[in-house]
């Protein structure tokens, strides 16, 4: 698929790699008698630091909102035994959050990045982008496990094309904070648009998360 371009671009999943986030190794379960030990809720082979470093620095100097335990609640909806992942498994715990505290969205529009990976693990990738009036994501899709995201300030347009067929515009919804949506490729491919007059700032989950084992 070839993306369509505009001057004022986003790259969704560029976006991932351009933060360099780096993470702690994973701490697996090794099982019992081992004497290691895993907090309780959580699945085998799930890295206990869940925050990437980057993101768990920024929280820490409160760069930007703590949402740890959003990502907490996002991971414990996944059972590494599944037999499929799906992005619309996070929407219960996505729907119950928003920027209560205004110092929040503050947060996120003076920090000099406007994307953060705050999640990025073999299940799960939570990524934090803030978009400036205008500016847009290429045309792209979301494959196995799709793509939820919800608008926490500002007002976006989502466009829906036909994955085999990109010329071809199947739908265009405007989002407003507290909006949610779910895409993956069986639905088309989109693009997403800052169409407010002040920046946007959104949260886009996945799953399978992308990352190896490590
Ligand atoms: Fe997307």
């Amino acid at each position: 698929m070839k993306a369509i371009h505009s001057a004022a671009q986003v790259n969704e999943t560029s976006a991932f790699a351009a933060t360099g986030a780096k993470q702690a190794p994973p701490i697996h379960d090794s099982g019992p008698g081992t004497g290691k030990t895993t907090a309780n809720w959580m699945p085998y082979h799930i890295p206990i630091s869940l925050l990437t470093e980057k993101a768990f620095a920024d929280i820490a100097r409160g760069r930007i909102p703590n949402f740890q335990r959003l990502c907490r609640q996002l991971l414990k909806t996944i059972d590494p035994a599944q037999e499929s992942f799906s992005a619309l498994q996070f929407l219960d715990a996505l729907v119950q959050h928003s920027f209560h505290d205004p110092a929040d969205i503050r947060r996120v529009l003076r920090h000099p990045d406007s994307s953060h990976v705050l999640v990025h693990n073999e299940y799960l990738k939570v990524i934090l982008i803030r978009w400036e009036p205008g500016q847009a994501s290429n045309l792209h899709g979301h494959a196995t496990g799709g793509c939820v995201f919800k608008v926490l300030h500002g007002t976006v347009e989502e466009s829906r094309y036909a994955a085999n067929a990109p010329e071809k515009q199947l739908a265009r919804n405007t989002y407003f904070a507290g909006n949610m949506a779910y895409i993956d490729d069986r639905m088309g491919f989109h693009v997403v648009r800052n169409v407010g007059t002040e920046p946007a700032v959104t949260m886009h989950l996945y799953t399978p998360g992308g990352k190896k084992r490590g």
